[in-house]
């Protein structure tokens, strides 16, 4: 990496609206790519107000606000009913979904599964997946590899695999095609999922709850071979560490269909979001060779085999600034949505009973205000030493108490996945065709883009 004022590498974005979105313009926006909600304003103000079928909708930038409402009166606001609808087919009654006393329990039990100290166990797991993922992509032409596939792939093994030692190369396939599936025909959401109160099932809903059958359907089996397996003395797993998980006031664990929902949540939370944070961090270093050549260097070296992972993930500074780089321009939730119980005021900004209240690490990621150079790639704002970043401006996971639970095990699969890829291979683009974001559930590129696969030789570097 150059100097300070050395050009950085600025990755292709969507057209932003000059001004505010008709509310036709909004929903064909929502459905086709959510990032063009957003105008100008949105990236240089502390927020915005517009109505919104009979509601308010409103976009927090401001600390202030987006602390209000997400940690300080957090129990006023509540999932957008059109996020519950679109999810709840997926995770069930799950941690993600679930609200109130329920969710205070839930997410006390599930917790200290995925806590900081358990990621070692699962980093071990994390590494010789990757390994495999790297020996099936040394194979072969490696003149135009799809690496979100790629990515997606060892997520899903991941998350299947080595959280709830599931046999993912069996299963893996139906998933994928189920959750693709999922992705083009139920998740997209409509104007009557937004309208139509909680209690009332919107046209979708019927067919989203057949998706919901199969699904679980689907789980069931997965899950059954592994419950069948004795119970061991010592945690294999993060299903073993559900299993035995219990709430530290009442004693009371999970019943066997929570268990399944607990792993669905886990799966669907937890493997397309980590993906998404891989491949926006492997496109943006074969985009900017230098950065890549910058990040060999400290990973050139390193032990990362299986049983080293979890001491080497420390080391693994430049890394972890890239991924999260990454997550700061590509955030793969691109929004927060809430719905407001009852009347607040969140950073001076009146928000009336039922406002879809917006807080978008999207739009907070490249604010005009908070962020200098917002556009470029630039890791280094992450280092050791750097600037300390703005105050609730950079978001990827959430914050508050329904930050993400799995904050900490994500950030450490990915870097390590990351490192172990560039160990392994110089990543190239094998076109130029720009690559643009898109969002519906989660932000993706508007095409999966060729890569070049070069391989290093085993650990060491070629640059
Ligand atoms: C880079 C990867 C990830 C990103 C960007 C991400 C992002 C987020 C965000 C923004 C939220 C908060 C949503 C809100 O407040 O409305 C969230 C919640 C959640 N995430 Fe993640 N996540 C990632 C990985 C994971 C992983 C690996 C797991 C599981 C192992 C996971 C499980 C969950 C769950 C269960 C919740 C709901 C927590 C609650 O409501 O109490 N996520 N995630």
């Amino acid at each position: 990496m150059g100097e300070a004022e050395a050009p950085l590498f600025r990755p292709a974005n969507v057209a932003v609206p000059a001004r505010e979105l008709s509310l036709l313009q909004f929903l064909a926006a929502i459905r086709s790519n959510a990032l063009r909600m957003f105008p100008r304003a949105a990236y240089e103000v502390d927020s915005t107000t517009q109505p919104f079928l009979g509601r308010t909708r409103i976009l927090l930038n401001a600390p202030e606000a987006v602390h209000r409402v997400l940690v300080e009166n957090h129990r006023n606001y509540r999932r957008s009913r059109a996020s519950v609808r679109i999810l709840r087919p997926l995770v069930g009654q799950g941690l993600l979904l679930s609200e109130g006393d329920e969710w205070k329990w839930q997410r006390r039990t599930t917790a200290p599964a995925i806590a900081p100290r358990t990621v070692p166990l699962l980093l071990r797991h994390v590494a010789s997946a990757t390994a495999d993922a790297i020996a099936r992509l040394g194979e072969g032409t490696h003149e135009r590899v799809d690496l979100l596939a790629a990515m997606q792939t060892l997520a899903l093994e991941i998350a299947g695999g080595s959280m709830f030692s599931i046999e993912m190369g069996q299963h893996g396939p139906r998933v994928r095609a189920l959750l693709a599936e999922f992705g083009l025909h139920y998740s997209q959401p409509h104007l009557l999922d937004m309208l139509l109160p909680r209690w009332v099932m919107a046209p979708r809903d019927v067919a989203r709850r057949r998706f919901h059958r199969r699904w679980m359907a689907l789980l069931a089996e997965m899950l059954g071979s592994r419950l069948a397996e004795p119970a061991s003395v010592q945690p294999r797993d993060l299903l073993d560490l559900l299993l035995a998980a219990r709430d530290p006031d009442t004693g009371r664990g999970f019943s066997p269909t929570q268990l399944q929902d607990q792993v669905a949540t886990l799966i669907v939370a937890g493997h397309e979001t980590t993906a998404l944070a891989l491949f926006w961090s492997l496109f943006l270093l074969a985009s900017d060779p230098p950065a890549q050549a910058w990040l060999r260097e400290e990973v050139g070296p390193l032990d990362l085999r299986p049983e080293s992972a979890g001491a080497a993930i420390s080391h693994l500074v430049r890394t972890r600034a890239v991924v999260s780089e990454a997550l700061r321009l590509f955030p793969p939730a691109f929004t927060v949505v809430r719905e407001a119980i009852a009347p607040d005021e969140a950073g001076g900004v009146p928000i009336p009973t039922g406002a879809v209240v917006m807080i978008a690490p999207w739009v907070l990621h490249r604010h005009r205000r908070f962020w200098n150079r917002p556009d470029d790639f630039d890791p280094r704002r992450f280092l050791p030493g750097a600037p300390p970043l703005p105050r609730l401006a950079y978001l990827p996971f959430g914050a508050g108490p329904r930050v993400c639970v799995g904050a900490h095990f994500a950030l450490a699969e990915a870097t390590l996945v990351l490192a172990l890829l560039v160990q392994a291979f110089r990543i190239d683009r094998s076109d130029a065709v720009p690559v643009l974001p898109r969002a519906v559930v989660m932000t993706v590129p508007d095409r999966p883009p060729g890569f070049r696969l070069v391989s290093c030789g085993g650990a060491m570097p070629v640059s």
